[in-house]
């Protein structure tokens, strides 16, 4: 199915980035909000994006015009009825997106494709909203979306082969990696990073190294940011969602590191509201630092060891867990850390960053955290298989992946 003609429900955020990275693939867009003012707003938003690409000499001021005019800001939906592709990014509410899905149901051609931008709501609940359950899919585009290379093609219980590929086509003409994900609660690159972020958080906790401390060592690791300035960046109230859905899905081993509490309590939410980690008022005090000391008198614990293993073996284990529950192919999981989080491309993703270690290493590696540290660290019974097997990654030839002599 060729699109012609595409559509974004909610001007936010993520609706306006999403209509820019449309209209960059040269396709006119029809952009909706409820609030005419948020239309408004997200057309300045886009305007600026192209601005900045003319500033920096990526293109010209009339192609970026041009671009800018594929865009139509509305508040109904009298554009709807010709487009071939509609993206809704209205708030994450399964209330909401339902009465939008059945909405656009209503007024989109019978053949229109309905995607959801959601990050943790189900996709197939959102078809049955509609009478054609087998065209709702979902593209989740990462924040900033029109810097952001990975998006997350999820299909629904009923969504067919065929909107499955014409959805990924559709991301690979936005010039987007798109990566095939099947439905789970948080689907893919949220559900690795959760585990990540809780383990840094519970580290601070304890009093086994400060945040700046951790932040640095991801760097040093090769990451773009540590896991505390990503928290900042991406909004603390908009992760606590994250954790509170992924906690209800899979229990005890994504439970919530009580210190995301008593920042959110704080209001220390990151750059949104000036302070988070770190302080962007370009003030000398931090509340932060109050916060955490309090946080310590009850969690500090003299035993607790800070490794670079410890917080990035948990992304490596819950990896494992998803190709167990074929969530997506070990490939796919590497490009998706890489495109979607910045994993660093010279150790090739995280599994075949476990290729590397060598996957009896990498087990002995979780039972010893899981003696230190707690069950969270049981690993992943596929990593057993595989080193059972004699699958111990690039030094046995085969691991996660084959490797030729
Ligand atoms: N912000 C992120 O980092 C991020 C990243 C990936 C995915 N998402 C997902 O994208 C979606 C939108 O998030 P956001 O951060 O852009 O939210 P946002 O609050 O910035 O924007 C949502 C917009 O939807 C509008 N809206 C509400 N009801 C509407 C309706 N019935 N019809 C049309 N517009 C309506 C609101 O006025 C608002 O402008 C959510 O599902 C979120 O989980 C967010």
């Amino acid at each position: 199915m060729y699109i012609y003609k595409a559509g974004v429900v909610g001007a936010g955020n993520m609706g306006a980035e999403i209509a820019q990275v449309i209209t960059f693939s040269g396709l006119p867009v029809v952009l909706k909000d409820v609030d005419p003012e948020v239309v408004n707003r997200a057309l300045a938003r886009i305007r600026e994006i192209y601005q900045r690409r003319v500033e920096k000499g990526k293109m010209t001021a009339q192609e970026a015009e041009a671009k800018v005019n594929l865009v139509t800001g509305t508040t109904d939906y009298e554009l709807f009825k010709d487009v071939d592709l509609v993206i809704e990014a209205v708030p994450e509410n399964m209330g909401l997106k339902k009465q939008v899905m059945r909405e656009l149901d209503g007024v989109c051609p019978e053949s229109a494709i309905l995607a959801s931008n959601t990050s943790s709501l189900s996709i197939s609940e959102m078809g049955s909203a509609t009478r054609r359950p087998e065209k709702v899919i979902g593209l989740h585009f990462f924040f900033p979306a029109h810097v952001m290379k990975l998006v997350e093609i999820i299909p629904g219980l009923a969504t067919s082969e065929e909107t499955l590929d014409d959805a990924t086509g559709f991301a690979e003409s936005c010039r987007k990696i798109p990566v095939r994900v099947n439905e789970c609660t948080g689907f893919l690159v949220n559900r690795l990073l959760l585990p990540y972020l809780n383990e840094s958080a519970r580290c601070v906790m304890e009093g086994s190294a400060g945040v700046s401390e951790i932040d640095q060592a991801a760097v040093a690791f090769g990451l773009p940011m540590g896991p505390f300035t990503l928290v900042d960046n991406l909004g603390l109230d908009v992760s606590r969602e994250v954790g509170k859905v992924l906690l209800e899905s899979y229990g005890e081993r994504m439970r919530p590191a009580e210190l995301w509490t008593a920042f959110y309590e704080a209001k220390l939410w990151g750059r949104k509201t000036g302070e988070g980690f770190y302080n962007y008022r370009g003030s000398e005090t931090n509340r932060a630092d109050e916060v955490i000391r309090t946080l310590q008198a009850r969690f500090a614990n003299s035993q607790s060891k800070f490794s670079i293993e410890r917080i990035i073996f948990p992304i490596l284990n819950e990896a494992a867990v998803c190709v167990q529950e074929h969530v997506s192919r070990a490939v796919d999981i590497d490009v998706a850390l890489m495109a979607g989080v910045g994993f660093p491309q010279d150790k090739g993703g995280i599994l075949a960053y476990a290729d590397q270690i060598g996957l009896d290493v990498v087990l002995q590696m979780l039972e010893k955290l899981t003696r230190e540290c707690g069950d969270r660290f049981w690993p992943c019974p596929l990593i057993k298989r595989l080193v059972g097997a004699g699958f111990l990654g690039v030094k046995a030839r085969r691991g996660f992946f084959e490797y030729s002599a």
